[in-house]
């Protein structure tokens, strides 16, 4: 067995005192791309908070390429090798789209530096032609583009894309999803969130199902798909 990009087993995770994760189990395999499913507040935000640092731990282990980081703070674990698309796109506002490309720009010690201004216009041909204009002006679909732009920017060979598909339109959601298939092809492992079931079965190998803060069912997408009880209950559009 090769070791996993991403490993968490008996996660706990809180918000305070409210516990949000129940000792959560994830194998995120080398170069795959796994979705979390789940219906609203089931925990796949949490789930990447945790990875990222950004949720206070209980019992349980997070690993990444097979080192623990629990208790890490975001940016270690950034700097390991882990890209964070935040649910809500951050991108600043105030500056262009080429300085929030400069912004981002992080090599991380142990990966190649792969990726430069020509390469994420060449994945993003919309962001191209915007280079001067401000990221605060731009569209919801170009600011989601603009955001993992900038993620690819760090050059991490994991990225978590929380719901990168939400609020936006077909054609966007289409070139979205063409990037995902991308990255996937270009060895880049890839855990996102998604409530859309097309744009789920469509990019994803793996699946994982999140019920209150538990993994209730993980495996090939094909499988889970066609799992009775899982499509009964989370892959009904
Ligand atoms: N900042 C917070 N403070 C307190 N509780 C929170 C906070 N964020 C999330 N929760 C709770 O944690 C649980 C898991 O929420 P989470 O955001 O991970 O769900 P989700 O699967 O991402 O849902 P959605 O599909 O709506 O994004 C829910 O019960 C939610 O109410
Ligand atoms: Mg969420």
């Amino acid at each position: 067995m090769t070791t996993p990009a991403l490993r968490l087993v008996g996660l706990d995770a809180y918000y305070g005192l409210a516990q949000a994760l129940f000792g959560l189990d994830l194998e995120v395999p080398k170069g795959s791309v796994t979705v979390l499913l789940g219906r609203n507040g089931a925990g796949k935000s949490t789930t990447m908070k945790a990875i990222m640092g950004l949720v206070k731990l209980g019992r349980g282990s997070i690993e990444v390429d097979g080192r623990a980081v629990n208790g890490w703070p975001s940016y270690r674990v950034n700097h390991a090798g882990v890209g964070y698309v935040p649910e809500e796109r951050r991108v600043f506002a105030g500056l262009s789209v080429e300085e929030n490309l400069i912004v981002g720009t992080h090599y991380p010690v142990a990966s190649v530096a792969r990726w430069t201004h020509e390469r994420v216009f060449d994945l993003f041909p919309a962001l191209a032609g915007l280079r001067e204009r401000l990221a605060g002006q731009l569209s919801g679909g170009e600011q989601q583009m603009l955001t993992i732009a900038r993620t690819l920017m760090g050059n991490p060979g994991i990225i978590l894309l929380d719901e990168p598909s939400e609020g936006l339109a077909p054609v966007i959601l289409q070139q979205i999803a063409a990037t995902v298939k991308t990255l996937s092809a270009e060895g880049m492992t890839v855990l996102l969130s998604e409530q859309n079931v097309r744009f789920a079965t469509y990019v994803a190998d793996r699946a994982a199902v999140i019920e209150r803060g538990k993994v209730l069912a993980a495996g090939p997408m094909d499988e889970i798909a066609s799992n009775a009880r899982v499509r009964d209950a989370y892959l009904t559009p």
